[in-house]
């Protein structure tokens, strides 16, 4: 079905003017666009009567062709709409977009040129946009610089992990402008590609919040990322002002265009109210709508699978120790297999069977096929083979044995970042997959890009990452990208495009673990582009350390990770841990079996960035409830209102929560069930453990008591 539109309300006004001024539909936000003696656009934006941006430049560079100064304003068209849609998943059944809209023309003095931007004033946020037109004095460009700043006010706290054009898998630092120099510079050293930025950018999604006694908090993001370089943020700590900074090749280019040209959206989604942050749609509404005419072949979905073990057992991606071993040219069936190879037949099976028993469709396999002997060489330009599994796995007979339980294998391609190779063989990887009864991949770009000439994301790449997701939809394929450019909501577009990695997932609790606080931060930043594979699930918080042999642990108690099914939403869900972890664990584990990944509804309850989020969510699929609760380190006792259920309908609760003895580092797997009534005029007081969460079902109490 295609997204569905219903506009009520629309009417539009051509102007001649010299400057332009609109308000968002509530008032509450005022935006006026104006050029200074020299010719240059700038723009200024306040929210309930304070500046939030203050006057800031506009425009882009190029040798062919400077839309930069000595223009003025010949006109402005001006706009209201308000209408709704509905996602083919997401966080609310139907979507409100309404919004106030200023296309402003600009025209130069001197060289004739034309340039509009379009300026969108939702009651959350703005979207604005570069626009440029066909015509005589200019076609291709060779784009080196965006102008864009964003000139705050004050000493602002920043939320920000470091500009680095090839990777955003970092833990967040919290620091006022005047302190990003320091902050910036503790993140030198973690090799990739473009380290080199480091200590000069941050990337968006960017949350900031004001020192105010009544703080904004500002997230900073773009939507609609389309044929043209991802944007990070170059920081004047001192003038507390962040400018545009486009990921070049590296030739030192930008973006290569012909005109006409629509950018993307930089977007400001601004409150004085946290939860709204979380609650805002308003990157999904900046994008297009959805582009398929059919979009039921696209299903969430929870998944186990052959991965976790890689990470904390000696378990192996490849089939062999031969490092000399080529894929197409060796006869993997002739040489020794390392003896602990996951993706193995009969291992397969093992999680296909916990698969159909607990209701998950999807099992992810990674390491089945050619190429992870040397696979972080990012020297060969033929790595992996996407068609040809290692001996020991055998496709044909783990379609069959899928099917008959009624569960989906999940494909794996990691590339190494050899993305021209992939690109290549897509259509070859991709009939494979749909003749062996696959529908779903996760995709990777661990590493270097190839080809060399492009960053993870450069225009280059952001094309090739679109481009695999509109051939997949050719093959009726979903898609879940690691290590790909950073989202930006083109998932309303592209709904097979579930999920994406693009920043510090859940994986990094087996290489030194991630601080309770950076599940509460996420949600504020990453996830305001798309849902994130995350794949929570961890119960078995102690592992043995493959880095050092050690015994080590994930920052996390059992009942937090439950949490995570709530407050990092994604339509597709993994169950990390392994089988028999869980069966220890059944009670517990109910949880992850019940909990939707879609929903009809949703209520931020609580949020604090970095601190604690409290949620509740409807699923789209029956009447039932679900509320997730997170703490950083620091004990805390979440206030839960139950008003957002329907009056005078009685409920019962069914609550996994922390043990009152738990803490993360020293008792995470203390875990209590225990089950309440409740109805839209309860509240409870619910303690969350020190790095620990509570999870709730919530099912109408005829339904629970059956
Ligand atoms: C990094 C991904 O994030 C992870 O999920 C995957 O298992 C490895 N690359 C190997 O592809
Ligand atoms: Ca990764």
């Amino acid at each position: 079905m295609r997204t569905l539109f219903l506009a009520i309300f629309t009417i539009c006004t051509a102007i001649a003017a010299s400057s332009g001024e609109i308000a968002s539909p509530d008032g509450n936000f005022r935006l006026s666009i104006n050029t200074n003696t020299e010719g240059e656009p700038y723009y200024s934006l306040s929210y309930k009567g304070t500046p939030v941006i203050v006057d800031s430049r506009l425009g882009l560079q190029s040798p062919e062709a400077n839309f930069d100064k000595g223009f003025r304003i010949i006109g402005t068209d001006t706009c209201h709409i308000d209408r709704t849609w509905t996602p083919v998943w997401g966080e609310y059944a139907e979507i409100r977009d309404n919004f106030n809209e200023m296309l402003v023309k600009f025209g130069s003095m001197t060289s004739g040129l034309e340039m509009d931007i379009r300026f969108r004033l939702f009651n959350d946020g703005l979207g604005f946009r570069y626009e440029l037109p066909v015509q005589d004095k200019a076609n291709y460009l060779t784009l080196k610089k965006e102008l864009t700043e964003f000139n705050f006010t004050g000493d602002h706290t920043l939320y920000c992990i470091p500009g680095d054009y090839d990777t955003d898998e970092f833990l967040f630092s919290e620091v006022p402008f005047s302190g990003t120099s320091e902050a910036l510079a503790r993140y030198k050293g973690v090799h990739s590609e473009s380290e080199s930025i480091r200590e000069t950018a941050v990337q968006t999604p960017l949350l900031l919040k004001t020192a105010d006694k009544t703080p904004l908090y500002i997230s900073l993001h773009e939507a609609g990322l389309i044929g043209y370089p991802g944007m990070s943020l170059t920081v004047d700590s001192d003038k507390r002002s962040l400018s545009a900074l486009l990921t070049p090749d590296r030739l030192g280019n930008s973006a290569y265009l012909q005109l006409p040209v629509l950018t993307p959206w930089r977007t400001l989604i601004v409150s004085d109210d946290a939860r709204d942050i979380l609650a805002s749609q308003m990157i999904l509404n900046l994008n297009e709508p959805c582009s398929y005419e059919d979009t039921s072949w696209i299903k969430p979905m929870k998944f186990v699978g052959v991965w976790w073990e890689m990470f904390v057992t000696d378990a192996t991606w490849s089939y062999s120790d031969d490092f000399r071993a080529k894929p197409g040219v060796t006869d993997y069936s002739k040489i020794k297999p390392n003896g602990h190879h996951a993706a193995n037949t009969a291992n397969v099976k093992r999680y296909i069977d916990f698969a159909a028993k607990n209701g998950i469709q999807g099992v992810l396999v990674e390491g089945w096929n050619e190429g992870w002997e040397d696979w972080a060489s990012f020297k060969k330009n033929r790595q992996f083979l996407f068609d040809k599994p290692y001996p020991d796995f055998d496709i044909k007979e783990l379609q069959k044995y899928a099917a008959d339980k009624g569960v989906q294998i999940i494909m794996h391609h990691e590339t190494a970042a050899n993305a021209a190779d992939y690109e290549r063989n897509l259509d070859k990887a991709f009939s494979y997959m749909k003749d062996n009864g696959y529908n779903a991949v996760k995709t990777g770009y661990v590493g270097t890009v190839i080809p060399r000439s492009e960053h993870h994301t450069s225009q280059w790449m952001v094309e090739h990452v679109r481009h695999v997701i509109e051939k997949a939809a050719d093959y009726r394929i979903m898609v879940d990208s690691h290590e790909a450019p950073k989202p930006t909501g083109l998932c309303r577009t592209y709904p097979n495009w579930l999920a994406q990695e693009s920043a510090r997932g859940g994986e990094f609790e087996a290489f030194g673990g991630n601080p309770p606080s950076h599940t509460c931060i996420l949600p504020f930043t990453r996830l305001k582009g798309g849902p994130m594979d995350y794949t929570p699930g961890i119960f078995e918080i102690h592992y043995w350390n493959r880095e050092n042999g050690k015994k080590s642990q994930a920052f996390t108690t059992l009942a937090r990770q439950l949490a995570l099914y709530l407050t990092m939403p994604s339509p597709i869900q993994m169950a990390c841990d392994f089988p028999e972890t869980y069966e220890r664990f059944d009670d517990a584990f109910q949880f992850i079996r019940d909990v939707p990944v879609d929903w009809a509804d949703t209520r931020y309850l609580e949020a604090e960035p970095n601190r604690y989020i409290t949620v509740a969510r409807l699923d789209k699929n029956s009447s039932d409830w679900y509320i997730g609760a997170i703490t950083d380190d620091k004990e805390r006792t979440a206030l839960i209102d139950f008003s957002f259920l329907p009056k005078g309908v009685k409920y019962v609760a069914t609550i996994y929560e922390d043990a009152p003895d738990a803490h993360f580092m020293t008792n995470p797997q203390a875990y209590r069930i225990r089950t309440i009534n409740v109805n839209s005029k309860t509240k409870i007081k619910q303690r969350l453990a020190p790095g620990g969460g509570t999870a709730i079902r919530i099912a109408p109490a005829q339904i629970a008591n059956k």
